[in-house]
């Protein structure tokens, strides 16, 4: 990580930082954060920033709304914490029965309320054995589900999430994910490595779950073919397999639609919601069809904390949000302007490989040579290093770090847009 000017608080911060915060635990950026709201971001020497990183996808409602705020407020002066095992509360009630509305498909749902993406992800795991009474699982690739023993299992990619941290949960299975710029065969997008998967490593009928990010993004954004995800969907019905979406990251708006899903008309058995769900406040989901949900026998599942209070109240607000700004059409229209703004850049720098995303999920994969596609890796983080500089976070990700992914506010104004992709901009014809 290389430092970007500090300012003299921020200095003091970042050293006391180095001595009692684990070095493993990294930061895109050394900025020191004192507040923020909307897409807008300070540091405690009072430098300004705009936000494309949104809390890594956490923030579509931006920082700070005070319609969570107010809601947060109100909850924390009348009940912060029961524990639902203990006894149920109407925020988490309410919020299940939203969630069970909003995810896609005919058949009544049940929801249950977790502390996390990773946590969420495990659940759904859990459910799924304990609903086909099969061990194996299926994910992809260049996935990312999370740091958990099993999430780190199901997540593929080596360095740095699984390295040193083995040995790894047992019967979980890698396919191919379609990842059309970097592979040179159709198998993965037509479902045969999945097919081979089945022949040469894992019985289908050993097989509980197959779960899979409609967009994967820590992967580097990369958008599944509709056509793919019905294939799954397919397969997944013929061989008694459950269907797990993990739209942690592409999930409340981000893509165009409420759920990446929905743009394959598809519906998965189960839907793993977190990150913008409750804008920072620590809460994942598990919403899935009701007699899989209701599997696992009587105190199987469950926790202290997950679906706490305060942390549903702002859920329940960001749902209000969403509906009464019309944030996923919001989603769409930033999409155009980054979209518009990527391909000029693209046609100006070299260094732009390819542009691709889905909505406001858009991101640029960065090589050094567009023949042979060699990552640019060290361009990717200088550039992300010196657009801090110049006062607006952004974060990467991809197999190969070099992808630039916009994850910004779905509130943000046309006028602050703009100026972050100027910068953007700009950096990148200093370093290309
Ligand atoms: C697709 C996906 N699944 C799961 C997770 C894990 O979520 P959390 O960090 O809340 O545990 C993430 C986090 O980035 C994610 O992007």
């Amino acid at each position: 990580m290389q430092t970007v000017e500090a300012g003299q608080k921020s200095a003091t911060w970042l050293d006391k930082r180095a001595q009692y915060v684990p070095r493993g635990l990294s930061s895109y950026h050394n900025i020191i954060v004192d507040h923020a709201h909307g897409a807008e971001v300070w540091d405690v020497d009072g430098k300004h920033y705009i936000d494309f990183a949104g809390g890594i996808g956490t923030l579509n409602v931006g920082h700070t709304p005070q319609r969570v705020v107010d809601a947060v407020t109100r909850q924390t002066e009348k009940l912060i914490h029961m524990a639902f095992g203990v006894a149920p509360y109407a925020p988490y009630i309410d919020l299940a029965e939203r969630l069970a509305k909003l995810v896609p498909g005919s058949s009544p749902k049940k929801t249950l309320l977790l502390n996390s993406g990773a946590e969420a992800v495990e659940n759904a795991i859990k459910v799924a054995r304990a609903a086909t009474g099969r061990p194996a699982i299926i994910a992809f690739e260049n996935s990312f589900h999370g740091r958990t023993l099993m999430t780190m299992t199901l997540t593929g990619k080596e360095k740095p999430y699984k390295l040193g941290f083995g040995p790894f949960a047992p019967d979980v299975y890698h396919a191919r994910y379609p990842y059309a710029y970097r592979s040179d065969s159709d198998e993965a997008e037509s479902g045969r490595d999945l097919e081979r998967l089945f022949a040469t490593t894992v019985a289908a009928n050993r097989v509980a779950a197959i779960i899979v990010e409609p967009v994967q993004g820590e992967g580097g954004f990369i958008v599944a073919p509709p056509e793919w995800l019905r294939t799954l969907r397919r397969i997944a019905d013929r061989e008694g397999i459950l269907l797990i979406a993990d739209e942690v990251q592409t999930g409340f708006g981000r893509t165009g639609q409420m759920l990446a899903v929905e743009h394959a008309g598809i519906e998965p058995d189960m839907v793993v919601l977190a990150k913008s769900l409750a804008d920072g406040f620590p809460l994942g989901a598990v919403v899935g069809r009701a007699e899989i949900m209701d599997a696992p026998g009587v105190g199987g599942i469950g926790g202290t904390y997950g679906g706490n209070p305060v942390a549903c109240a702002a859920a329940l607000a960001v749902l209000d949000i969403f509906e009464e700004e019309n944030l996923v059409a919001r989603a769409r229209e930033l999409g155009q302007i980054v979209v518009q703004r990527f391909q000029q850049m693209q046609q100006r720098y070299d260094l732009i490989g390819e542009v691709r995303g889905l909505g406001a999920m858009q991101a640029m994969e960065l090589v050094t040579n567009r023949a042979t596609k060699e990552p640019a890796k060290e361009q990717t983080a200088e550039i992300i290093h010196r657009c801090a500089d110049d006062g607006l976070i952004i974060i990467k990700a991809g197999l190969h770090d070099n992808v630039i992914r916009i994850l910004v506010p779905l509130i943000i104004a046309h006028d602050l847009l703009n100026d972050g992709l100027d910068i953007l901009e700009r950096v990148i014809g200093q370093v290309a």
